[in-house]
This record gives structure tokens, C-alpha cells and sequence, in this order.
């Protein structure tokens, strides 16, 4: 339908008008509105038919809207054939098409918290409720599957269909009736009720869908791109066998329609959603049933979904945001509905975790350890809320196993906190001009040959003199997990490397203040700054010391662990191999690097001099944490900071506690004893007053305790 060169055109002017360079603001209003409705369609096409889109649901959401908007300022330019004027449709021509009962509409979609406000004021001007009067809202997760809408009459299910274009869908009745999730009778009667549709979505749990990709991998067939494609297809295939080994469930999340023997309309008889929702967990349907919750109020529900945002990854189905619903149906009615969607419910959308964008090259990174790692430059995108411009491609088997090339288009995924990562390049976008990755045989820092350590997957430069090496063992020193000293940072290692002002770890306690003050892009006041951030991390405890050596695998657990049974750095020059083993936790690779760290000449020299410029060997109280008294104010009890502390960091805050006794929560329940809040406190502080045990300390009352403590 689309021939390859077109993709490719379409594909770079959904990037450009996504990008929002100008690009669009150099078109008229009319070439737009045609160029968004091309793209529109072809996105569409990619998505539904051929099962494999090119931009994240995000990006064609920004697309549509984009329409939506020249179309709102251009009434004129509004087609028939617009994809605005049509609810979306997934219809095909193979399965009867049935009419539903009442139309299945969209929902109106946020993105931010700021357009949950706006709603929830939008809702109280519909029914007229004052701005002090509390709204209840019952919030459920946005299933990211396929919907489908499932009729009951005398209770016996007699017919089930998908979404299709929202008046009309396909009919699936038999596949739906292969669900085991989806009861073929229920007993409606009781609640008088004849003739009822319910709403639903049909998904596959996250961990099925690995499974099913896997065995269609063995058997040389497509892979799916997501659990939604995976439950839409089997929803609409021939066989309703295949339907059933898919493992597609269904929750039910609205009651659409209800009538009795009289043809008169029941929903009203049921006061709320939320228990018309119950009612259906009842019967036997499977509903959202832990994960639906009724708020009192937009605060509660901007909470619960930055709770489930944080959430998301850990639950078993995929869902991409939450629908917030007016509960009471009485309040629901005064709302109203627009063609599109219903006045008083809301789709609160996660932001995306997918995006695609171009690879332009491939560094390779030298490690402080040699460890030569392949990045991504791409061109900026933005994922899940941050911009990404490059990715670790981690090594040379990652690259070949993934068949990526210089100038493809990749799919990018950022899931929860984790690192983005390229989740396969798309070789249908390939315009021939596309190059291989070439992996270095040489470092590229010093042009040693690399090489591989058997069992490990990274090449390595094995040159200890590597300029980029030290430098690397340099950034990592002055960083925040060892020494800590804030504000010298990488780019000013290499600026005083290329100086010639350091050139080990001794020079960074020998620099010259007043050639530094005397630097463009310095002053005094910056240098004074660094001198004392130098001398504060003079003082540091040893362990952090140790971790900042660079000891190859000698990490800052392991460094805690000799720290504390030591009186001075330089007694580690007499431990043997059976020293360090005695220590539970410390392996025999973490033994003997350091032990031959400290018997390497060059290296004690270097301690030596490092000692006497006047960096602490001493072990210090933080290092011997036994030493702490036992009984203190904090000792046995929990604790948890949140929001922005002005006297010192998190981090350190969160030693400080451990190191009086106390165990560091990482959310609010009952179990915790102490909540410290900093400024800009939000969610957990509300929830923290509303268990009511939890004693609230300002971070001035915790620095109070603690000296009080000492
Ligand atoms: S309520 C009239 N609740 O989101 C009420 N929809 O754009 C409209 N969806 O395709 C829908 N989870 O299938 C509602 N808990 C939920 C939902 C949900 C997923 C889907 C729905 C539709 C889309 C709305």
C-alpha cells in the first residue's frame, strides 16, 4: 500500500512536525491540515493493519491533536475524511460488523496534573457544585488492550463485539465466549435487569505475552510488537481456540447499558460507578478490583495516579494511564457527553515509554577499568519525560545481535526508572544509504589492540598509562559515590588534565587556587568554592577513600566492610589474601586486587604523597559504625525523608540516620516511626498525617535531634 520511499517521507515528516522546529509554522494552515491527515492515516495503517507502528501512541496522540487544533482555528479546512471526524476504527472487512447498543465513545485525554485541576473544575461548572465541595472520583487503570463490549439478555451472553469505529464493531461473539474470564451466564435477573452491555477490555498478562512470543520465535513466525497487539489480533482471528490459548482476559469496567422487562433504563437504580463496578465483581466478571479506588477530590486522584505512574512496570497487565470518573451517576448526568467522549470521566495518560528517532553515530567510550562501551548518538527525543540523545549500546554482541546500523530508525523504551535502551532498529525505514557499526580494534584513546577477557563481554584496553583511562579513574575519584567534590565534576578534570595541572589523584589536593581564580569561565568566588569543597573532602571517611581508588571491582560495599577494620589506609600494605578473606562478603577477585594494589610500589608512592598533602588515613567514626552509641533517639526506630532538604542531601541525611540507629523506609505506612520533610513535600507527607501515627519532623527539628544525639 505505502511503498518504502514513502515511509520513509512520511516518517520524516511526522519527526519534523513532532520535532516542532518551525517546520510547522512554515506551512499554510491548509498544507497542514492535509500533510497531518496523510500522516494521520498512514500511522493508522502501520498501527492496525500490518501490526507494526513507527511512532509511539504518545506521538500520534500529538499528531491528532495538532489536527484537532488547525482544524478548531480553520473550520473551513474540516474534510469528511478527516481522522477527527471519525472515531478511530479497527474494522476489517472479515467479521460481520453488529451495531452497539449505545455508542462506545473515546475518552478525552490529560497528560499533567495541571489538566486533572482543569478538569475537576470543568466538572464542577456541569453540575454547579461550589468550589468547596468535594467531588468523588473513582479511578481505574487505563487497560492498554483492545476494547470490546459484551450484550447479555435473560442473562445468557448472545453477543460480544470490538470498539470498531464506536457505533459499530466486529463481531466476536464466539472468541469471547472461548474466555474463561468472561462468565456465558450471569445472573442479571436478579437485579431486574433483561438486557444489558457491558464495556471491557481484553489483555494479555505482560509475563503470557513473553511466552507466547517466545514459542511464535520457535516457530519461525512474527513477533509481536506489545501484549495489545497480541490480545487485538486474537480477538478478531477465525478460530476461537486460538483466542483461548492466547490467555486473553477481560476486565469488565463500565456498566454501558441496562434495561429491565419494560424496556426502562436501570442504570440510574445504582447510585455510583464504583458500585455498579462491584455489582459486576459479583456476578462473576473480572473488574479492576484492588486497583480501583474512590477519591474524595482531584488531590486524592492526582496521588493514586502518581502512585501507579511510579507503579506501572510492576503490574501484570500493560496499562498506559488511568480513567478518572465522575462517580456519583447522578453528577454524571448533569455532565453530559460531547460526541467524542463523556463530559465526566478523563483518561490520565502516563507519559510515553517508546519513541523512535535516528541513529547518527556510534562513540566508543573507554571505562575507567578499559572497558570499551559502544554509545547511540541520536537525534533528541523525548521518553517517558526526559530528552534522550544517547544510549549505551553496552557491547559488540548487543550491536550484531540487533542488526543495527548508522542512519536507521530505532525504537527507543524507557520502562519506569530504567536506563533507555534501543529495543530494535527498523530496517523497513532503511534508505540504503545506511552504514555498519564498526567496532574498534584499537583504543581509541592510545591505539593499544583491545582485548577480551574469556567470559566477558566487553573488549578492553589493557594499557595502564591510557590517557583516558586516567582520566576516567580521575572523574570517578572527585565524583558523588567516592569522594564527593562538588563542583569539579569531568569537564573540569579535563580542563586541568589538558593543563597539565593533574595528572594523578595527588594533584587534585595540590592545585593552584589563584591560576584556577585566574581561568575564563572561573573567578575567585568559583575557586574559592572548589578549595573548600577540596578541603571538606580532605576529611572524608576512609572507606570513601578506598572506593575512590578504582580498585577493579572493589566497590563501596566491600570498601565499607575493610574500612571498618582498619586504623589507617596504609595498614592495608601488610594484609595478605587471607586478611581480606576472613571478611564475610569479600570474594576472592575483591581480595586479591586490592592486596595487589597495595603491594605495587608506584601505587604506596602515590598514597605517600597524597597522605601528605593532607588527606585523610585515619578511620574515622563513620567508618566504625560500632562505635555509634546504641542507645540514641533515632536507634530502632523507621525512618523517611521526603522532599527537598536545604541543609544537606538525601543521601547524606539517610547516613546520618543509619548511623544513629535508625532503618531508612522507602514509603509511608504504618510501620514507619519519622518523617522528615523537606520543602515541596507532596504525597507522602498527606498520606504520612492521614495514618496519624507517624511523628512529622521539620529537617531543622531532625539536625536538632541529631546533635542532641551527639
Ligand atoms: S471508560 C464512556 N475505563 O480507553 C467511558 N475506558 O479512549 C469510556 N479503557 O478504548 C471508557 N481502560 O477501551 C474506560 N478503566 C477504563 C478503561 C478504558 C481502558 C480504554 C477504552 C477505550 C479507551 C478510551
Amino acid at each position: 500500500m505505502y511503498s518504502a520511499e514513502r515511509q520513509q517521507t512520511l516518517n520524516e515528516i511526522s519527526k519534523k512536525i513532532l520535532s516542532d522546529k518551525g517546520y510547522c509554522d512554515s506551512l499554510i494552515p491548509a498544507e497542514l491540515a492535509d500533510e497531518l491527515k496523510e500522516l494521520i492515516k498512514f500511522h493508522e495503517w502501520r498501527y492496525y493493519i500490518i501490526n507494526d507502528p513507527l511512532i509511539s501512541d504518545y506521538e500520534y496522540d500529538l499528531l491528532y491533536k495538532k489536527l484537532q487544533q488547525v482544524e478548531l482555528q480553520h473550520p473551513d479546512l474540516v474534510q469528511t475524511d478527516s481522522p477527527t471526524q471519525r472515531v478511530s476504527t479497527d474494522v476489517t472487512k472479515d467479521l460481520p460488523v453488529v451495531n452497539h447498543l449505545t455508542p462506545m465513545l473515546s475518552l478525552a485525554n490529560s497528560y499533567d496534573l495541571e489538566d486533572l485541576v482543569e478538569f475537576d473544575n470543568q466538572v464542577r461548572k456541569l453540575t454547579g457544585l461550589d468550589k468547596d465541595s468535594i467531588i468523588e472520583y473513582c479511578v481505574e487503570p487505563k487497560f492498554d488492550g483492545g476494547s470490546i463490549a459484551v450484550v447479555f439478555e435473560n442473562d445468557v451472553l448472545t453477543r460480544a463485539a470490538t470498539r470498531g469505529d464506536g457505533q459499530a464493531g466486529e463481531d466476536i461473539t464466539n472468541n469471547i465466549k472461548s474466555l474463561k474470564s468472561v462468565p456465558a451466564k450471569a445472573e442479571f435477573s436478579r437485579y431486574k435487569m433483561q438486557k444489558v452491555e457491558l464495556r471491557g477490555e481484553a489483555l494479555i498478562r505482560k509475563d503470557q505475552f513473553l511466552k507466547i512470543n517466545a514459542q511464535r520465535e520457535e516457530d519461525g513466525l512474527n513477533l509481536f510488537a506489545n501484549p495489545r497487539n497480541a490480545a487485538t489480533g486474537g480477538l478478531r482471528t477465525k478460530d476461537p481456540q486460538e483466542t483461548a490459548d492466547r490467555k486473553i482476559e477481560a476486565f469488565i469496567y463500565q456498566l454501558g447499558y441496562a434495561i429491565d422487562e419494560q424496556g426502562s433504563n436501570l442504570l440510574n437504580q445504582l447510585s455510583t460507578h464504583d458500585q455498579s463496578i462491584e455489582l459486576l465483581g459479583k456476578l462473576g466478571f473480572k473488574i479492576p478490583e484492588k486497583e480501583r479506588k474512590v477519591c474524595k477530590g482531584i488531590h486524592e486522584v492526582e496521588s493514586y495516579c502518581q502512585q501507579w505512574q511510579k507503579q506501572r512496570d510492576s503490574f501484570e497487565y500493560e496499562i498506559d494511564g488511568m480513567v478518572i470518573k465522575v462517580n456519583d451517576r447522578k453528577l454524571q448526568d448533569l455532565c453530559g457527553y460531547t460526541s467524542h467522549h463523556p463530559r465526566w470521566a478523563i483518561a490520565f495518560k502516563f507519559q510515553a515509554k517508546q519513541a523512535t528517532s535516528r541513529l547518527i553515530n556510534v562513540e566508543f567510550q573507554i571505562g575507567k577499568m578499559g572497558a570499551i562501551t559502544p554509545v547511540a548518538k541520536v537525534e533528541p527525543v523525548q521518553l517517558a519525560g526526559v530528552t534522550v540523545g544517547s544510549i549505551s549500546l553496552h557491547n559488540e554482541e548487543f550491536i550484531q545481535s540487533r542488526d543495527i546500523m548508522i542512519g536507521d530508525m530505532v525504537l527507543l523504551e524507557r520502562a519506569g526508572d530504567v536506563i533507555p535502551y534501543i529495543v530494535k532498529a527498523l530496517p523497513d525505514l532503511r534508505t540504503g544509504n545506511e552504514k555498519p557499526i564498526e567496532f574498534p580494534a584499537n583504543c581509541p584513546s592510545c591505539q593499544t589492540p583491545l582485548v577480551r577477557i574469556q567470559g566477558e563481554a566487553a573488549w578492553r584496553c589493557p594499557n595502564e598509562k591510557c590517557g583516558e583511562k586516567i582520566i576516567q579513574k580521575l572523574i570517578f575519584h572527585v565524583s558523588k559515590d567516592a569522594m564527593d567534590i562538588d563542583g569539579m565534576g569531568e569537564s573540569n578534570i579535563r580542563k586541568f588534565h589538558e593543563l597539565g595541572w593533574i595528572n594523578n589523584m595527588a594533584d587534585i589536593y595540590n592545585l593552584d587556587f589563584d591560576a584556577i581564580a585566574n581561568l575564563e569561565g572561573f573567578g575567585k568566588k568559583s575557586a574559592e568554592n572548589l578549595k573548600s569543597a577540596i578541603l571538606k573532602a580532605k576529611k572524608n571517611p576512609i572507606h570513601r577513600f578506598l572506593h575512590s581508588l578504582s580498585i577493579h571491582h572493589l566497590g563501596k560495599k566491600a570498601s565499607k566492610l575493610i574500612a571498618q577494620r582498619i586504623d589507617n589506609i596504609m595498614d592495608l600494605k601488610e594484609w595478605t589474601l587471607e586478611d581480606y578473606l576472613l571478611i564475610k562478603d569479600i570474594g576472592p577477585v575483591v581480595a586479591e586486587n586490592t592486596r595487589a594494589y597495595f603491594s605495587n610500589p608506584e601505587n604506596i608512592e602515590l598514597l605517600e604523597r597524597i597522605e601528605s598533602l593532607g588527606v585523610n588515613f585515619m578511620s574515622t567514626r563513620e567508618d566504625k559504625p560500632t562505635i555509634v552509641e546504641a542507645e540514641t533517639l533515632l536507634s530502632g526506630k523507621t525512618i523517611l525523608f521526603t522532599g527537598t532538604l536545604s541543609k544537606m542531601g538525601r543521601k547524606d541525611a539517610e547516613i546520618l540516620a543509619e548511623k544513629a540507629g535508625a532503618k531508612n523506609l522507602s514509603a509511608v505506612s504504618s510501620n514507619l516511626n519519622i518523617l522528615v520533610v523537606g520543602e515541596n513535600a507532596g504525597s507522602k507527607l498527606e498520606k504520612a498525617r492521614k495514618i496519624g501515627t507517624v511523628e512529622i519532623l521539620t529537617e531543622d527539628q531532625f539536625i536538632e535531634l541529631m546533635n542532641h544525639k551527639a
